[in-house]
This record gives structure tokens, C-alpha cells and sequence, in this order.
């Protein structure tokens, strides 16, 4: 990893433009990182850098899907060596779908997503001495709610990629952080007008007694990507919803 005493961190986050992944943008930026956010859409990408607060770090944005190998190949050409790489990265589509109606098309895409996507990462980024990889999984692998079989078995699976990652790739760090419930904007998706209702119905049994916040999630991958001997493991920042 680049000494950020005296050399700027350089992190790409896939998913930036939304969610715990901008946010993650937006703590890096204060810490003075130059981040690089990527995700499908030029016009959220835009969007995003608008909302990250100055600070002495920077923010650029480059369009790339994670399902496409050409795209994250491309990515990495452009972006050359680098620190620390993020993927929040969900089709929202195919998350959620009962078994009895499966769509086989929308399945393959949540699963491109969120675990075929994190592999093509491992396999194109040039990461520096030091460096990490960082996945985001999700309570759906432990506390899955009918309807979310795919999701879940993706999450489950991405966190026994980086356990096999860990021992490839090492001395890289290959990380995965486990979110619960969190207030971004996938929940307009998922719920619509029902989504206070269900957080509601949630934190009241939450230890915590509330829905996380994106800057918490944040928080949580700073903390495995900057400390030097976490490897292979998966941080829970899910408000104890793993009891519940
Ligand atoms: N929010 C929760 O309660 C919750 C709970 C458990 C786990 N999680 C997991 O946490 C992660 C982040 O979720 P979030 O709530 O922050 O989601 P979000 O706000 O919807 O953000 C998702 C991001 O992924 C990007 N994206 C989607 N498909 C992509 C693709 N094929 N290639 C590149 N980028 C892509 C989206 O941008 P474009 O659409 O422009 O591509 C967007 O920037 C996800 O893996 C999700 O499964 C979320």
C-alpha cells in the first residue's frame, strides 16, 4: 500500500454512484484519497461526483459494468496500479424473486453482479503491495426472507470466493463486508411506498433498535481495507440482526 503519510491513497469503488459505495467516495475523499467511482450509468456517475463534499482528496468517475470483462479490463488499463478496490455492485432486478416464478435471466444477472463481477475485479486490478479487495455480501446469506434464494446464495458464495482469494492473491488482503439493512436508495427499488413500514417493522427488533446508515457500512470497509492484518474475513455491520 502507498504510504499516506506522503503518497495519496488510490481506491476505485464499483457501485460509487449510489449508496454505501458513494458514501464509502465521500469518507475517502475526506481522508484526501483520489477515488475512482464506476458503475453503468454516465449520468448517475455525474451525479454522484456532484454530491461528494470537497476535501483534500479528489473524485473522477469512469463508466464500467462489473458483468463485463471488457469493461473491467478497460477499467484497470485506465486506472493503472491501485491501492485498495471496492465493489458494492447489485442488479436490483433479479434480487428478490420467489422460486416458484425464477427467472433465469434475472437470476444470472444478480449472480454476474455480485459474485462473477468480483472475480473479474481479482482477476484485472493491478493491486499494490499492501493492497486489498472488498466485497459486500449481505444478511440475506444468513437470515434469507422467502423470495431472496438468489441473493442469498450470491452473498454466501462471494464470501467463500474471498476466502479462496485470500490464500491466491495473498499478500493482497481480500476482504468482504456483511451489511444489514441500510437506508439507500435500493430500498425505493425493493419497497417503494411500503419501505418506512418495513424499516420501521425491522429496527423495532433490531438489538440496535434501528436501520443502518451508508456512512456506517462505510466506516466498516475503511476498517478492513486500512488495518494490514485482516484478511479473509467478513466484517458484520448489520445491527444484530444475525441474533434476531
Ligand atoms: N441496502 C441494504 O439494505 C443492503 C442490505 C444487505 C446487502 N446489501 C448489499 O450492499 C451492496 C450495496 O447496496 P446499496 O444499498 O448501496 O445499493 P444501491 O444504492 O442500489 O447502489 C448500487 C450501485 O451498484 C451499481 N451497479 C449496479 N449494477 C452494476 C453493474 N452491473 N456494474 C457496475 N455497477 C453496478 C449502481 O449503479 P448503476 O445502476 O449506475 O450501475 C449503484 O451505484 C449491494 O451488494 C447489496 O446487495 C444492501
Amino acid at each position: 500500500m502507498t504510504d499516506s503519510a506522503t503518497t495519496t491513497e488510490r481506491v476505485v469503488i464499483v457501485g460509487g454512484s449510489s449508496g454505501m459505495g458513494l458514501a464509502l467516495a465521500a469518507a475517502l475523499v475526506a481522508e484526501g484519497a483520489e477515488v475512482i467511482i464506476a458503475s453503468r450509468s454516465a449520468e448517475r456517475l455525474a451525479d454522484a461526483e456532484r454530491t461528494v463534499p470537497e476535501g483534500p482528496g479528489t473524485v473522477r468517475s469512469i463508466v464500467a459494468d462489473i458483468t463485463s470483462e471488457t469493461d473491467i479490463e478497460r477499467l484497470f488499463s485506465e486506472v493503472g496500479p491501485i491501492d485498495h478496490v471496492v465493489t458494492t455492485a447489485v442488479d436490483v432486478e433479479g434480487v428478490y424473486q420467489p422460486i416458484a416464478s425464477f427467472d433465469l435471466e434475472l437470476a444470472r444477472k444478480t449472480l454476474d453482479a455480485k459474485l462473477i463481477g468480483p472475480a473479474l475485479l481479482a482477476k484485472h486490478a493491478r493491486i499494490v503491495p499492501g493492497g486489498s479487495l472488498t466485497f459486500t455480501s449481505g444478511i440475506a446469506a444468513y437470515r434469507p426472507a422467502p423470495g431472496s434464494s438468489i441473493v442469498a446464495a450470491a452473498n454466501g458464495a462471494l464470501e467463500s470466493l474471498a476466502y479462496a482469494l485470500a490464500i491466491e492473491l495473498g499478500p493482497t488482503r481480500v476482504n468482504v463486508v456483511s451489511p444489514g439493512w441500510i437506508d439507500t436508495p435500493i430500498w425505493d427499488t425493493i419497497a417503494g411506498d411500503a419501505k418506512t413500514e418495513r424499516h420501521q417493522q425491522l429496527a423495532a427488533r433490531l438489538p440496535v433498535g434501528r436501520i443502518g446508515q451508508p456512512a456506517e457500512i462505510a466506516k466498516a470497509m475503511l476498517a478492513v481495507m486500512h488495518n494490514q492484518f485482516i484478511t479473509g474475513t467478513v466484517l458484520h455491520a448489520d445491527g444484530g440482526h444475525r441474533l434476531v
